[in-house]
């Protein structure tokens, strides 16, 4: 199941259910989505606990606050300071974090990441699992951040550059750009300027909603490369998927069942 507040809007029920079924397994696995308020974490995970639950995956604002509550922190997790997945064996709960493949894997699906440029842009917890697994992966990394002193925080932290969103340089000349803020979601707003995106750059936006974000749209027309947020998405639940269930995950049905249900043109 999925937790959040709200947790409404979640398609990790669409994604995993999709998957359940094209792999032949919806008799024994079911996914489903609960809205769970901060302050009732504790409640949930004696409920998960009681109920003998085999996964859960964790939304905002859990990542971090339920970590505390399990019996064992993966040390992937550990590093990037959150879990969104859960798994429970043998009555044990197990903390995991995917977020970073969901990153990673559609990049190396396109290019290396060895000695690549890489502009991250934000410092929230959506940069913190992209920078783990660039730096993982031998990307040369810069954060860019409105708020300066958070980009230094994390740069500090995973041993990385940080500078303020003006830095036009370190934009212009990434080879790489990822969009780690909020910037672009239900609104067509970029966090850059269209003038910093080559034709020689990909650009990587976590954002899913619209599917074409503003910054896509700006890279498309400068002729760069571009990821979709749902690939993100999608990365992030196919290793869910290994970790619930042991089965390896049906990506083509799951992207299938994520991008007719986003759609490709609305304002979702
Ligand atoms: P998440 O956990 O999804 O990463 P978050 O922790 O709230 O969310 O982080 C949001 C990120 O989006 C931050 O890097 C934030 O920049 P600040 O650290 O300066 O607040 C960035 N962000 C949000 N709105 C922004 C805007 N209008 N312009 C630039 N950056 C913005």
């Amino acid at each position: 199941m999925v937790i959040g507040e709200p947790v409404t809007h979640s398609l990790s029920p669409l994604l995993h259910n999709a998957g359940y079924q094209a792999a032949g397994i919806d008799d024994d696995f079911i996914y489903v989505g609960g809205n769970v308020k901060p302050d009732r974490i504790a409640d949930f995970v004696a409920g998960t606990r009681a109920m003998g639950i085999r996964g859960v995956s964790c939304t905002v604002p859990h990542k971090e606050v339920i970590m505390p509550y399990l019996d064992t922190i993966d040390p992937v997790a550990e590093k990037i300071g959150a879990v969104n997945t859960i798994v429970q064996k043998n009555g044990k709960l197990h903390g995991y974090n995917t977020d970073w493949l969901g990153t990673i894997a559609p990049l190396n699906a396109l290019t290396t990441l060895e000695d690549k440029r890489v502009v991250v842009i934000g410092a929230g917890g959506a940069a913190r699992a992209m920078i783990y697994g660039l730096i993982r992966e031998g990307a040369l990394v810069t954060v860019c951040n409105r708020t300066i002193e958070k980009a230094e925080v994390l740069a500090h932290e995973f041993g990385c550059h940080a500078a303020p969103l003006s830095a036009i340089d370190a934009i212009k000349g990434a080879d790489i750009i990822c969009n780690a803020t909020t910037v672009g979601m239900r609104e067509d707003k970029s966090p850059i300027d269209s003038q910093l995106l080559t034709p020689l750059q990909i650009v990587f936006d976590a954002v899913y909603a619209p599917y074409e974000t503003r910054l896509l749209k700006d890279a498309q027309i400068a002729g760069a490369q571009i990821i979709h947020g749902t690939e993100m998405l999608l990365h992030q639940a196919i290793a869910q998927f290994k970790l619930f269930t042991g089965h390896e995950a049906p990506e083509e049905a799951m992207r299938s069942a994520l991008l007719d249900h986003v759609g490709t043109g609305s304002m979702q």
